[in-house]
């Protein structure tokens, strides 16, 4: 059968991740987290106290990222070190917008993501896929939802991974991530224009998950 590249794009706490995940396992596709990668890195600058400016190719090399499945589930690994469960936290979050504005950063992400990419067969989710990670991906989605939602869905994430986060630190940290993410040079996240809106506001995760795979059948079997 024919593969795909499918890409979702979108804000914080839409969902994105649960719904290319869920996407994925049902066609039998790569699912890739491009936030952990970003998220990864961030931790790697602050558990190295590298300051936030561009930083040299020799300090990238340092950096090596790769996803293994834990429990059936694709988790991300710095230099070996499984650092899923430390990439979610409160450090993390407020400095992953000023490192994954650096250039340097992603370009060297996304070089990685595209050779993930190249045969196809892959669910791919983060805030430039469509615009410049996959311009040509067969299937683009942009996902929305309403701050409200994001927020409460947030919030649940966390409490699962006892990460303790008010709602009002949650929409404080949505609010100025969503800024950061749209207004920087490199790779903002903006709506590629042949991607389709999903407003995921009152949409359960199955659901979001079925009209994604619609979408895909459908570019499948063209
Ligand atoms: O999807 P997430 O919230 O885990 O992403 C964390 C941060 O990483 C987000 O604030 C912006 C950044 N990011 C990015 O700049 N480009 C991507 N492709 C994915 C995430």
């Amino acid at each position: 059968m024919k593969k795909i590249i499918i890409a979702i794009d979108g804000y914080a706490g839409c969902g994105k991740s649960t719904t290319a995940k869920g996407v994925a396992k049902a066609l039998g596709y790569i699912f890739i987290d491009t936030g952990a990668m970003y998220r990864a890195v961030t931790y790697y600058f602050i558990t190295h106290q590298i300051p936030i400016k561009e930083p040299s190719e020799e300090i990238l090399n340092q950096i090596q990222l790769r996803f293994q499945k834990v429990e059936g589930q694709p988790q991300i690994f710095l230099n070996e070190m499984p650092v899923y469960q430390w990439i979610r936290t409160k450090m993390v979050n407020e400095y992953v917008s000023q490192v994954s504005a650096l250039k340097a950063v992603r370009r060297h992400l996304v070089a990685q993501q595209q050779l993930m990419g190249q045969e196809k067969g892959i669910v791919m989710d983060g805030r430039d896929i469509g615009t410049v990670v996959f311009p040509n991906a067969e299937l683009k989605i942009f996902m929305q939802a309403s701050l409200e939602a994001r927020v409460k869905r947030r919030h649940s994430e966390l409490l699962k991974l006892n990460i303790d986060m008010t709602e009002e630190e949650i929409r404080l940290n949505l609010i100025e991530r969503d800024y950061q993410d749209t207004h920087r040079e490199e790779g903002p996240l903006k709506k590629a224009n042949d991607a389709i809106v999903i407003d995921t506001s009152n949409l359960t995760i199955e659901e979001q998950i079925q009209q994604v795979l619609n979408l895909a059948y459908e570019k499948i079997r063209s």
